[in-house]
């Protein structure tokens, strides 16, 4: 395991005599420790993050755990960047999609390419993952897993009681709304943030516009799509959503809408897999206690959401090998499965038996593969894989006002989104 040599900028004059002598790669590596910044806090998050944690310390190291609660992780973001501002980054963050680039630029960040050489990453990687974790050519990230956003999760034991049918398209999930507001529940547990409000809006969009339509309006921030009739008709169709939410949904955490459907309270969750986490962390069944399906018409579309660690440049060498040997354990096929298993999402390395994992993750590692022969693979706007930071925040923004505001008519939404993605 810890058999890679020192790096020669060792610090240690003992390190480096003995590194001369040709003695450190056989002689155990010295224990490091690693400062992870996530915001992995909920229940399913947490015993991922367990399975971050439990991987490094079996490789020698000490982990230091830097969690900054928050879903979606805008405000781990605000944190680290202070962090970095005063000199003081973590050894390792997770930071993903194209802020990783920015990162990068800023030249705080940690090479990687020598491991990902060594451990063959082109290979083991899907290409448009790989492509997303270099900066000029070169690895300077290393990815957890895939989630799958354009989910529906729904307690079918509240849909049996209502009468009501699992949606596939968008007529269906109104007819299917209605009767469970009927049947007093619930019909949509929503989070009321504004990643949460996003995440909503990009299914919608998939479902209703279609993967062509996402990628104008969603991803190349086309002006002429944005304020189209297709955009108007999905953002009537998103506003339409609101009624069957309930009056708490303000500020809620998303894993306490998702507690919501488990409980029975809520028919059915907006969400990307990593509530799949929360329904397993709270003893439930997939297909049985809960089910989870394409968001309404978005079948055979797959919008990706893909975690991943950046390493920030470190003087001790000890404290560099220890964040090596997290950066190589990550894409083991062992902590593929354990971590992924726990997350709700798929493993992003290749070739990974999926056997232990359940149906909801079975269907996601098909869907994958197909949306990325067919086309219809697409990068999460809500979770910052699609856009620039700065055009995704005003987008966010907008369509939060939107959702919440009694006022601002769909027109309003469209004029304001045009000049939301010309934010830089
Ligand atoms: C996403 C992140 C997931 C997740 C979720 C809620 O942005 O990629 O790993 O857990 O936020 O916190």
């Amino acid at each position: 395991m810890n058999s890679r040599r020192k790096p020669l900028s060792s610090p240690h004059p003992l390190g480096a005599a003995l590194l001369l002598a040709g003695l450190v790669a056989t002689a155990p590596a010295r224990a490091g420790e690693v400062e992870v910044l996530h915001w992995w806090t909920s229940g399913g998050e947490a015993r991922a993050a367990q399975a971050l944690k439990a991987t490094l310390q079996a490789k020698g190291h000490t982990w230091k755990d830097f969690a900054v609660a928050g879903g979606g992780g805008d405000s781990a973001m605000t944190v680290l960047k202070s962090r970095v501002v005063s000199g003081n980054a973590p050894a390792a963050a997770q930071i993903k999609g194209p802020s990783l680039q920015d990162w990068a630029a800023e030249g705080v960040l940690a090479p990687m390419e020598e491991l990902a050489r060594a451990e063959h990453w082109d290979d083991i990687l899907p290409k448009a993952v790989a492509a997303q974790m270099k900066y000029q050519g070169k690895y300077i990230a290393v990815p957890v897993n895939v989630h799958r956003v354009n989910w529906l999760w729904a307690n079918p034991e509240v849909f049996k009681r209502a009468g009501a049918k699992l949606p596939t398209n968008w007529d269906e999930f109104f007819v299917a709304a209605d009767a469970l507001q009927k049947a007093g529940v619930i019909p949509v547990a929503h989070g009321g943030q504004n990643w949460q409000d996003l995440t909503l809006f990009e299914s919608v969009a998939l479902g209703l516009g279609g993967a062509d339509f996402y990628a104008k309006a969603l991803v190349k921030l086309d002006p002429d799509t944005l304020k189209g009739p297709l955009m108007e008709k999905v953002l009537t169709t998103f506003k339409r959503i609101k009624p069957y939410t309930d009056k708490n949904s303000p500020g809620r955490d998303w894993n306490l809408a998702t507690a919501m459907v488990i409980k029975g309270q809520a028919g059915m969750q907006f969400m990307g897999d990593w509530a799949k986490g929360e329904f397993i962390a709270a003893g439930g069944q997939p297909g049985k206690t809960f089910v989870c399906l394409p968001a309404p018409g978005s079948a055979a579309s797959f919008s990706y959401n893909i975690d991943s660690f950046a390493m920030f440049k470190l003087k001790n060498a000890a404290n560099s090998q220890a964040q090596k040997d997290l950066a190589s354990a990550i894409l083991s096929p062992e902590f593929q499965q354990l971590f992924n298993l726990a997350k709700g999402s798929i493993p992003v390395r290749l070739g990974v038996a999926m056997d232990k994992f359940d149906d909801c993750a079975k269907t996601s590692a098909t869907d994958f593969n197909a949306a990325a022969k067919a086309g219809t693979l697409l990068p999460s706007i809500a979770h910052g894989m699609a856009v620039p930071t700065p055009a995704e925040g005003a987008i966010k923004d907008v369509i939060s006002q939107f959702w919440n505001s009694d006022k601002m008519t769909v027109k309003d939404a469209q004029a304001k989104l045009v000049a939301a993605a010309r934010t830089r």
